[in-house]
């Protein structure tokens, strides 16, 4: 168990879907502190979309960005919620390195619940091949991905931002209440 107010950085980690986006901004909010997403930071970088990323850079390009800007994410002391993407924690040590850094959080939702909410998404590349075959795709692509997932420090299934409101609140330092 980790000690609370002891940390300056919660990571939210889980599927495409998994609302690391939606239910970290909210949560940001309500802990009064700033919001990160690495998504949008690597879009930033490129002034592209992921998209347009993936089409010209290629994937390579893209997770190593991934973990160039969790280096600079790391560097900041400021207390933060991150939504990371959801390919970022299965490669390299990036998960071993949040791990070390901050406070994981594993946003465990039910594969449905995932396909309802991505299957028409454009912005997502890994899923356009895969369409007509979306659920296998997902419950595939999570298997292998969920033991990273599930070596974060606290596990939420099917969270609401009430939830993760009460487990959080005292996961970062007093500079940031
Ligand atoms: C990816 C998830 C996406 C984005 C990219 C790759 C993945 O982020 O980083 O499309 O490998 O699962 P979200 O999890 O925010 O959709």
């Amino acid at each position: 168990m980790k000690e609370p107010y002891k940390y300056n950085t919660i990571y939210l980690v889980g599927f495409m879907g998994s609302g690391k986006s939606y239910l970290g901004s909210r949560l940001a909010t309500r802990l009064k502190v700033k919001f990160v997403d690495t998504d949008i930071m690597i879009s930033d970088r490129f002034n592209l979309s992921i998209n347009q990323i993936f089409e010209t850079e290629g994937i390579e390009k893209f997770r190593q960005t991934e973990s160039d800007v969790l280096s600079t994410i790391m560097i900041d002391y400021l207390p933060k919620v991150v939504a990371v993407g959801g390919g970022m924690p299965c490669h390299g040590n990036n998960m071993e390195l949040m791990n070390n850094s901050g406070y994981t959080v594993f946003l465990d939702c039910p594969v449905d619940v995932l396909v309802n909410r991505i299957k028409n998404s454009e912005d997502r590349p890994l899923i356009k091949e895969h369409k007509r075959n979306l659920e296998i795709y997902v419950r595939e692509l999570l298997q292998k991905r969920r033991p990273e997932y599930q070596s974060s420090d606290l596990i939420l299934k099917k969270p609401s931002l009430e939830d993760l409101v009460s487990f959080t609140s005292d996961i970062l330092g007093p500079e940031s209440l």
